[in-house]
């Protein structure tokens, strides 16, 4: 049995709320709820957490060490933040960057990010629907190990 983790930065919260017309309507529970009954039917562990705040965040990825695969749409600190960077390093595990909106179709500032370098790879501009996306390769991934 493999653990998997989602961690969502900063305003994913809002999911369902915010700016629905570049992140849709799903709400972040119902994309937590999808992502951890994929996880526990393929027979795998799931821990999630969102937070706003940079500090937790790295403190939770660091205090997690040993866990097989995370799924992170680091939201804004994905531009911003290489103290999450460093934490993910620290934490030497495989992960997948998801975003929920083509970054790459927005302003500048967003096409930066402190993490593809160290993803096994990147989802963006896929809607909700990248966090299942991204899932399917993780269950994947840990299989063929
Ligand atoms: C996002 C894209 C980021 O640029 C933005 O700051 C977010 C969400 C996305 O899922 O499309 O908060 O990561």
């Amino acid at each position: 049995m493999s653990k998997i983790m989602l961690v969502n930065g900063p305003n994913l919260n809002t999911l369902g709320q915010r700016e629905p017309e570049i992140y849709g309507k799903t709400t972040l529970q119902e994309i937590e709820q999808t992502i951890q009954k994929l996880v526990e039917s393929a027979g795998h562990q799931f821990e999630t957490i969102q937070s706003n705040s940079e500090s937790e965040l790295v403190g939770w990825i660091q205090d997690r060490r040993g866990y097989d695969f995370l799924l992170i749409n680091a939201a804004a600190f994905t531009h911003t933040s290489v103290a999450l960077r460093d934490a993910i390093s620290f934490s030497d595990v495989p992960f997948i960057e998801i975003h929920i909106s083509n970054v790459y179709k927005r302003e500048s500032f967003r096409h930066h990010s402190y993490l593809s370098d160290i993803a096994i790879g990147v989802i963006a501009g896929m809607g909700a629907k990248g966090y299942e996306l991204a899932t399917f390769f993780a269950l994947d991934y840990l299989n063929s190990r």
